[in-house]
């Protein structure tokens, strides 16, 4: 027999204690007044010194997960993680969190690395509930965990980097629970954003054409999304987004998400029957006869769907904003933290047996839409979502750094990319209580970590 509701136990997000602001960033770049703030709709962005790598970001966040939660190592049975920050062509990061199970004895646990830009995090999860929807299951949990630093070459991408990482507990019974059937996937090859330079952490990047990408990988989605609803519930009342009571994204910036929600009503637009439009979209006739294709860039169907829909991206959408705005594009973890800014944006009742739709995009490209549905069991929902009373403290404690130094923090990560030996300069003292990071690497590239104090003060 299956097991029943399959889905996120408990959830887990760690983002820098650092970060830059975005007013302060437009004027050091040179960069028109409002552009990064209105244009991208961005307040923050978070950013590690040299003292955070990616592994020391999941030793982190999943330190803390096991900790908060108190979770037996020895239960368990699969590790995933997804990231595209690679440090080693070989060697996994999964490997190195092993260090956090060594003391329990546990070694049987199952899972590694996948790498595809932001959906890296997605196909760790989708790996995780499949194996414990699988003959391989053993009865323990599996840990989905995502982490990057996203940091671009100085130019107009830069104010669109960010950094974090998110641990997600799956396992039966659990909070946030899996709808089966209701997967819907876009793959397709394309070079968008890649990283072919492997000296460099910096992508190569072709913004319009991502922008592009990102649209039409959620066109597709949620067209194959809706078909597949349908086929699942043949007897729904309502069709399309009426049936999610939440639509969070992969969040580069977030104005492209607000974009992205018009984008979604108006495929709903065009998959309406004609007879119903006129009801359900006055004053849209103008678009009647517009297609997909023809309408990425179109500023004028961008425009109408953004006004006249805007309260369904405020009821839907805006409350998962919030770490975006504030951290920036955590790249794999980026729409998880979505995910956690929706849960501590609401009262655990206002999310009761709702349904929530996620999107998912890495580019290259591979991109899913699915649901989750939030359990109807108050008590255990409460517990879930009171573990996440730590976010909003942490990130107000937070501390605000020029952009001249972030500018110089980010050449000092640029020239010791891949440097061996080498003891990273950055502040540790400036790390939060209980966070791992990069003590030295040596002449064989062997990389050591250490961790800060965990003090109980309020934010850890
Ligand atoms: P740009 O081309 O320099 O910016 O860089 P722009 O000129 O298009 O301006 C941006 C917006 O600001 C525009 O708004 C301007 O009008 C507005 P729009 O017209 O598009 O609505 N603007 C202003 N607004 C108010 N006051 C002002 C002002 N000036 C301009 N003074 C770009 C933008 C996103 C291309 C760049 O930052 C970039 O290349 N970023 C990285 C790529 C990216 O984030 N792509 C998103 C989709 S791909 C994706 O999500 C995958 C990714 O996460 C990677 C992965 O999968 O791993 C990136």
């Amino acid at each position: 027999m299956w097991p029943e509701n399959v889905g996120i136990c408990a959830i887990e997000v760690v983002f820098p204690s650092q970060y830059v602001d975005q007013t302060e960033l437009e004027q050091f770049d040179g960069a028109s007044a409002g552009k990064y703030t209105i244009g991208l709709g961005q307040s923050k962005m978070g950013f590690c010194s040299d003292r955070e790598d990616v592994a020391s970001l999941c030793l982190t966040v999943v330190s803390r997960l096991i900790e908060r939660n108190q979770i037996r190592p020895q239960d368990i049975g699969r590790l995933e993680v997804g990231t595209e920050t690679i440090i080693d062509k070989s060697k996994s990061v999964k490997s190195v969190l092993m260090k956090l199970f060594a003391d329990s004895g546990n070694t049987d646990i199952e899972g590694i690395d996948t790498t595809n830009a932001c959906y890296g995090g997605t196909a760790a999860l989708f790996n995780s509930v499949n194996w414990i929807e699988s003959s391989s299951w053993d009865g323990r949990y599996a840990l989905a965990v995502c982490a990057d630093i996203a940091v671009y070459a100085k130019g107009a991408a830069r104010p669109t980097g960010g950094a974090g990482a998110i641990a997600m507990l799956v396992g039966p019974n659990a909070s946030l629970i899996f709808e089966r059937g209701l997967r819907a996937t876009h793959m397709e090859h394309v070079y968008d954003f890649y990283k072919p330079d492997l000296s460099s952490e910096y992508p190569t990047v072709d913004g319009k054409l991502s922008i592009q990408c990102y649209l039409s990988a959620l066109d597709t989605c949620y067209q194959l999304y809706r078909k597949k609803f349908e086929k699942k519930y043949p007897d729904a009342a309502q069709v399309g987004l009426d049936n999610l009571d939440a639509l969070i994204f992969h969040t580069p910036f977030c104005k492209l998400v607000q974009k992205s929600m018009a984008r979604v009503v108006f495929n709903d637009f065009l998959l309406c029957k004609s007879t119903k439009r006129a009801l359900k979209y006055p004053g849209l006739e103008r678009f009647n006869d517009a297609t997909l294709a023809n309408t990425y860039f179109d500023r004028d169907v961008e425009k109408a769907f953004m006004i006249q829909f805007n309260d369904t991206f405020e009821r839907k959408t805006r409350k998962s904003l919030l770490l975006a705005n504030q951290v920036g594009n955590m790249y794999t973890p980026s729409v998880y933290s979505g995910l956690v800014s929706l849960l501590i944006s609401n009262t655990p009742e206002e999310l009761l047996g709702k349904r929530i739709g996620v999107f998912s995009y890495g580019s290259g490209l591979a991109a899913s839409m699915y649901s989750i549905l939030v359990t109807k069991d108050k008590q255990v929902f409460q517990q879930f979502v009171s573990k996440l009373d730590y976010v909003l403290p942490m990130l107000n404690t937070r501390k605000k750094i020029a952009p001249e130094v972030f500018s110089e923090l980010m050449e000092v990560r640029e020239k010791n990319n891949h440097a061996a030996s080498y003891t990273p300069s950055g502040s540790v003292s400036a790390l939060f209580p209980g966070t791992y990071y990069l003590k030295h690497v040596d002449d064989k590239y062997r990389r050591t970590y250490e961790r800060t104090s965990v003090i109980t003060n309020g934010v850890h």
